[in-house]
């Protein structure tokens, strides 16, 4: 990908935002000479550079980072387990050692109390820098931490700070893209340097983009409109948004996907394109799971959109769309207990007993509240009471729901 690329390392390489970037840098001495530093948080909207800039400072003071991001603040014990030891320790070869919390207003508002006792108590006791990033410094969920920290505010890129990103990546890539699209994708980027750059990767692969399917960027759907518009709108821009909207996991939008491929689109090229992106896309959400580093599921996101464009507007007409052949797949084989396993492994902490007693007592019982409570309650009600009490996601209760016990 173009952002990994060329994603600076060094304070010096972040476009824009100098006001902040110096802030960094006095952060950055001020820590180097031992100082007591007040933790900073770093804000502001998607792909503005706030976590690439953290990890740039770290690197090039030569800080050792400690680094946790949305996926793990859904788990006390494991914040706790990693924070509070490395708040005090020394790193493991003797280097000074960063705290970095991204993605912070992320942290679950149903588990907060826990979550937030262990932060608080992270910032009263480490010896070590802390950074947070948050995309909403005024997110109701990291209330907690005004007074506690530094804000410090990344704003929106202006479209000429784009520009001239974009204009730098062409050339080295040795790339011919008109000025003219070029300036569109800065104009239309909202000031998302990470959007913008995945936008010119489509323009470099060739995509006849059109100024239309560009769109505006702007973040914040059932499933089937969501596949509607990955299929049918011929729109990066609003298969992006819808993808960025929906509240399907990204793992199992790639599946509905990769099934649906040879429903809906006519043309071997189309057929071939679409599973390009596909398959870029599931890259980089196994990637994610791989390194933790769930900053590649964005661009997973932004790969599953292409799909759109592979669209040549010769569509098959469906009734509907055909339900991933996988999840199916895993809900009927040894993947099924594999399925179960983990979700159990997951209930044995709330629940306080052993494995096999969750799959053989808990489950039936676990499916038996779903059932009956989506008939009584709806079933977003259930959703929310899974998430909340149990931690589970919507794909994890359809698994025990849909299990032969
Ligand atoms: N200011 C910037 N200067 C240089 N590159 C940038 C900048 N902002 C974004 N990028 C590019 O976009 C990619 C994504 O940026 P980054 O992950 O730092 O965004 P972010 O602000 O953390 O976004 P989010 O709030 O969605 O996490 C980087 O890898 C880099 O290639
Ligand atoms: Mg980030």
């Amino acid at each position: 990908m173009l952002c990994e690329k060329y994603a600076p390392y060094t304070l010096n390489g972040i476009a824009g935002n100098r006001e902040a970037v110096q802030k960094l840098e006095q952060f950055a001495i001020d820590c180097q000479q031992g100082k007591p530093v007040k933790p900073i948080m770093i804000y502001g909207p998607p792909g503005t550079g706030k976590t690439t800039a953290a990890h740039a400072l770290a690197y090039s003071n030569g800080f050792e980072l400690i680094e946790l991001n949305a996926s793990d603040y859904r788990d006390k014990e494991k914040l706790e387990k990693i924070l509070l030891p490395a708040s005090t320790s020394m790193g493991i070869f003797k280097t000074k050692l960063l705290i970095l919390l991204d993605e912070i207003d992320e942290l679950s508002s149903k588990f907060d109390a826990g979550a937030e006792s262990a932060i608080t108590e992270l910032i009263r006791i480490s010896k070590h820098p802390i950074i947070f990033i948050a995309n909403d410094y005024w997110s109701r969920k990291i209330a907690f931490l005004r007074g506690k920290v530094e804000p410090i505010q990344f704003k929106r890129l202006s479209p000429s700070e784009v520009l001239n990103v974009l204009k730098n990546i062409v050339e080295k890539e040795k790339k011919k893209i008109s000025e003219e699209l070029l300036a569109e994708i800065a104009n239309r980027s909202n000031g998302d340097l990470r959007g913008a750059i995945n936008d010119l990767e489509f323009a470099m692969a060739g995509e006849s983009i059109t100024l239309e399917s560009l769109g505006t960027r702007d973040r914040q759907m059932e499933i089937f409109a969501v596949l509607d518009k990955i299929f049918v709108s011929r729109s990066l821009d609003q298969a992006r948004k819808a993808i960025n909207s929906s509240d399907t996991e990204i793992d199992m939008l790639i599946n509905w996907v990769d099934e649906n491929v040879p429903n809906r689109y006519k043309s071997k090229e189309s057929v071939n394109k679409a599973y390009y992106y596909v398959s870029r896309a599931s890259f980089f959400e196994e990637k994610a799971g791989r390194t933790s580093y769930y900053g590649y599921l964005k661009y997973s996101k932004d790969l599953l959109a292409g799909v759109s464009i592979a669209n040549d507007g010769n569509l098959s007409l469906i009734k509907s769309y055909t339900f991933p052949v996988k999840i199916k797949f895993m809900s009927t084989t040894k993947k099924e207990r594999e399925y179960k396993g983990a979700i159990a492994q997951k209930l044995i902490y709330i629940l306080h007993t052993h494995k096999r007693y969750v799959i053989s007592e808990y489950f039936p019982m676990l499916k038996a509240m779903i059932e009956k409570g989506e008939k009584l309650y709806g079933e977003e009600k259930v959703l929310d009471f899974f998430e909340s009490e149990y931690r589970l996601g919507k794909e994890e209760i359809k698994i025990i729901k849909d299990s032969k016990l």
